[in-house]
């Protein structure tokens, strides 16, 4: 057998520093965003100076560097104080009161949460952030499934700033008098990033993870244009490294145009959301369109309670609004026939872009 001959060694691969292509991967410096940044920072001076901080409403679309944002000025902030706790929480993950209470008690160090309700455990996060500042970041706000958290700590939490990052603008409209007239936050939209500055994100993460010179101009080219045209920085990470995969699988030392294309092709319309963000119910519904994809909705929630779901017709819905927002899956609308409009739920079956 010669099956292993002609592809690279060990030693010639095309990667050097693969991680720097992963999602999570914080670079030194995030090019493109300092002002907003800024803005993030000048909403925590504050606390700094012993006052009251002031809150921040962040939108804009996928992929764009409004998690990575936050994680920077956090990084800085944990450089720069003590003082000044920054707690941040996925709502995705963590989409009820309870559920951010006891991610919030683990930030905070506090193990004891065992058989606690959730007031309980709001009173023990109290106790010790008013020792000290905290700075929230609720991300993915939108997601959240109750928001009595949010009114506790805009009550109870006294020198605070309250970050919310979301794709949809419209969330804070919605949002309950009560707690939007104690809220008042600032908002800042994160714009879509410039054809030139696409390319200088990713030539810097491509600078990091590849070995000088494998790349061919023209195939770099062409990430980025389809990065531009999809909006989602993501969605550039995942094309070189596929490329790069696709180039290697090829015994290349280069990696070409048709490494590109074929990456492109791999790709076609993914979802843009981590999966492990998804909570167990969501998971768990995912799970059944994908092995009921194209039934009715009605029918798929039958199934879903059949199977010990526990949320009602409306939440199920709307957590497969969410799914579709995601595009783990999709949604189409059937008008008329004989049992009137009903939508068809397919599962998303393309590769999604962070399961390779
Ligand atoms: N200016 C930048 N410089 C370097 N990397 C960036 C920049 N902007 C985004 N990225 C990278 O792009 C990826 C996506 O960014 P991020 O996770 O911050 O998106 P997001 O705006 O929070 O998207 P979503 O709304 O889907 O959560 C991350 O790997 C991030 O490091
Ligand atoms: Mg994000």
């Amino acid at each position: 057998m010669t099956l292993f001959k002609d592809m690279l060694k060990g030693d010639e691969s095309l990667f050097r520093n693969e991680m720097a292509l992963d999602f999570e991967f914080l670079p030194k410096l995030l090019p493109y965003r300092e002002a907003e940044q800024r803005h993030f920072a000048t909403c925590i001076a504050p606390l700094l100076q012993n006052r009251n901080g002031r809150n921040l409403f962040v939108h804009g679309a996928p992929g764009i560097g409004k998690t990575a944002a936050m994680r920077f000025v956090f990084r800085d902030l944990e450089h720069e104080t003590d003082e000044v706790v920054p707690i941040y929480v996925n709502c995705w993950q963590k989409n009820t009161s309870f559920k951010i209470l006891i991610d919030i008690c683990d930030q905070l160090g506090y193990k004891l949460t065992h058989n606690k309700r959730t007031e309980e455990l709001f009173e023990v996060v109290k106790q010790i952030l008013n020792k000290k500042s905290a700075v929230f970041a609720f991300d993915e706000i939108d997601k959240i499934e109750d928001i009595d958290f949010l009114y506790s700590i805009l009550e109870e939490v006294f020198k605070k700033s309250v970050f919310m990052i979301t794709n949809h603008r419209d969330w804070l409209l919605e949002l309950d008098q009560r707690i939007k007239s104690r809220l008042l936050p600032e908002v800042l939209e994160f714009r879509k990033y410039s054809i030139a500055e696409t390319k200088g994100i990713l030539k810097e993460r491509a600078d990091f993870a590849f070995v000088p010179g494998c790349w061919d101009d023209a195939a770099f080219d062409a990430v980025t244009a389809k990065t531009f045209e999809l909006e989602d920085i993501r969605s550039g990470l995942y094309l070189l490294r596929e490329s790069g995969m696709i180039a290697e699988s090829k015994s290349s030392r280069k990696i070409a145009i048709d490494h590109v294309k074929q990456a492109i092709a791999k790709m076609d319309e993914f979802s843009v959301k981590p999966k492990d963000d998804l909570d167990e119910d969501a998971n768990f519904i995912l799970e059944l369109v994908k092995k009921n994809s194209g039934k009715k909705i009605g029918d798929i929630f039958k199934l879903y309670q059949e199977a010990g779901g526990s949320s009602v017709y409306k939440t199920f819905q709307r957590k497969i609004r969410r799914l579709a927002d995601g595009k783990f899956l999709g949604i189409q609308l059937i008008k008329g026939g004989s049992e009137g409009s009903t939508s068809i739920i397919t599962f998303n079956s393309t590769k999604k872009l962070t399961e390779f």
